[in-house]
């Protein structure tokens, strides 16, 4: 986004002053010192200025006014005011107008900096909000979550209810990968929420403090590095839906204050006293266990409960494997388009081999799949060479016990039990992942190590090593 500032000052002094301020500091700066002028420059011209820094009383004018005009048009960027001598009712108005923030008459420039750069920041990510809503609501609707499986029309029978409902929270839960972020935005931009932002947030993406201020934003200086007034990400989101992402990852004593504010539709800023009222749709997405967390003291029972006011689970791609039929022409479509190849033609070695698989990384495994192998085809067929499916691993949801006979999970029995099956959705490490695999083939051997060291072709000492290591028990006599 372009760094251009609209100033409106009508005090030649000062506006010539501010003009080479920004400019020295790489700003591209428009002038008006009428209302009329930057009201031109504005609908006439087609400026999009991110920041306007605007005087409140101008010879032919409020601005407040223009910010009005403005807010109608649906024009976005942030208003800062440079006031003189403010009157309550200026502010009031200002404010709820949506101005960024105010200034006295001096100008201190270094505050001045820190405000527009904030301001800055603030215009860019409600310059992505807003092109996400021009495009993104004509791109999900329920026929978006693609599949014929008699699950995957559930879930749209599910959808196609929810978009009519006015609900305030639901947890979507299910595996990486199985589309929850496409279930989420289906329910919002087919809902009625659709004119309203949809905001995101990773909560695992961020440690404590931070996603603390940019869930509930903060005021200037309250915690070190807190320049300026930020708006959370609540208030962002207002008139629309929060999508919490990996809420099992949010810290407890986080939850509580979310908890509070989900029940009380308000909130304080991070170091505000000002209660500011929001109306948010919360949609929380988990591949966790909620219950499991409740369980282990990782989660709170009561937000659990506030949120689940309808859970909707999306199951695993293997067990709909069916959908395949139409998500691997859809991805093909898709990659084909990117890349300007014409894969047309799946062999039956391929569906075999798609069939067969597991998909532990689910949609998003067999999309990246897919385009890998357009793009590396030079031929109309998908090449099978370039699947690289490895059958032998596998995660289900339900963590696997051991082969032998034991396991547990649809398709998770293979007849001869030469596959073991892990979790690659980081619920499991690599150390966890090797004692895992000595266990169930030590099981499979009747703990015999010196055949089990053969099954693994490895040596009996390295094995025995490893066995200490992870403090691995033999029956007595092993
Ligand atoms: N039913 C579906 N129809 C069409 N595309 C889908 C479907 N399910 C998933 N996808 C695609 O698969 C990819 C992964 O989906 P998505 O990001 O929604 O998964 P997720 O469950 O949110 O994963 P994570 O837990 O890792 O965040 C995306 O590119 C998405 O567009
Ligand atoms: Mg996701």
């Amino acid at each position: 986004m372009a760094k251009t500032i609209l100033i409106i000052e009508d005090e030649p002094l000062l506006g010539a002053e501010l003009k080479r301020h920004f400019e020295r500091v790489g700003w591209r700066v428009e002038l008006a010192e009428q209302l009329g002028l930057a009201r031109s420059k504005l609908f006439d011209k087609g400026l999009l200025p991110p920041v306007v820094l605007a005087d409140m009383n101008l010879p032919d004018g409020n601005s407040l006014d223009l910010l009005e005009e403005v807010k109608q048009n649906k024009i976005v960027g942030e208003w800062i005011f440079l006031t003189g001598y403010g009157s309550v009712a200026d502010s009031v108005r200002a404010l709820r107008l949506g101005a960024y923030d105010f200034l006295e008459k001096p100008v201190d420039f270094e505050r001045l900096d820190l405000v527009i750069s904030g301001a800055m920041r603030s215009a860019i990510a409600q310059r992505r909000l807003y092109d996400q809503l021009e495009t993104g609501s004509r791109h999900f609707t329920v026929e978006s979550f693609i599949g014929r499986s008699s699950a995957a029309e559930q879930i749209r029978a599910i959808l196609r209810k929810l978009i009519d409902t006015p609900i305030s929270a639901l947890i979507v839960s299910g595996e990486t990968g199985t589309g929850k972020g496409v279930v989420t935005k289906i329910l919002h931009y087919s809902g009625q929420r659709q004119d309203a932002p949809m905001v995101e947030v990773n909560c695992s993406a961020l440690p404590k403090d931070l996603l603390e201020s940019e869930l509930f934003g903060h005021e200037a200086g309250s915690f070190t590095g807190a320049k300026g007034r930020r708006r959370g990400l609540f208030e962002q989101a207002d008139g629309g839906t929060l999508f919490l992402d990996e809420i099992a990852e949010m810290p407890v004593d986080l939850q509580s204050k979310l908890l509070k504010a989900l029940e009380e539709k308000k909130f304080r800023r991070v170091g505000g006293d000002r209660e500011i009222q929001v109306d948010v749709q919360v949609i929380a997405a988990t591949n966790r266990d909620l219950l499991t967390c409740i369980e282990e003291g990782l989660f709170r029972k009561d937000l659990y409960h506030r949120l689940s006011v309808y859970q909707l689970r999306v199951p695993p791609l293997r067990e709909r494997v069916i959908d395949l039929e139409q998500l691997v022409p859809l991805f093909i479509a898709e990659f084909n388009a990117k890349s300007g190849k014409s894969v047309s033609v799946i062999g039956e070695r391929v569906w075999e081999k798609l069939k067969a698989h597991s998909w532990p990384g689910n949609v998003r495994e067999l999309r990246n799949v897919i385009e890998r192998c357009v793009l590396f085809s030079d031929t109309n067929e998908l090449p099978v060479q370039w699947l690289h499916l490895q059958p032998e691993i596998y995660a289900p949801e339900e963590s696997v016990t051991v082969p032998g006979g034991s396991l547990s999970g649809p398709d998770a029995v293979t007849p001869d039990h030469q596959f073991i099956h892990v979790p690659l959705d980081g619920s499991m490490g690599l150390d966890e992942m090797d004692r895992f695999i000595i266990c169930a083939a030590l099981e499979q051997n009747q703990h015999n190590v010196t055949a089990t060291a053969r099954m693994l072709n490895t040596t009996r000492d390295t094995l025995r090593y490893r066995i200490n290591k992870y403090d691995i028990q033999l029956p007595d006599g092993a």
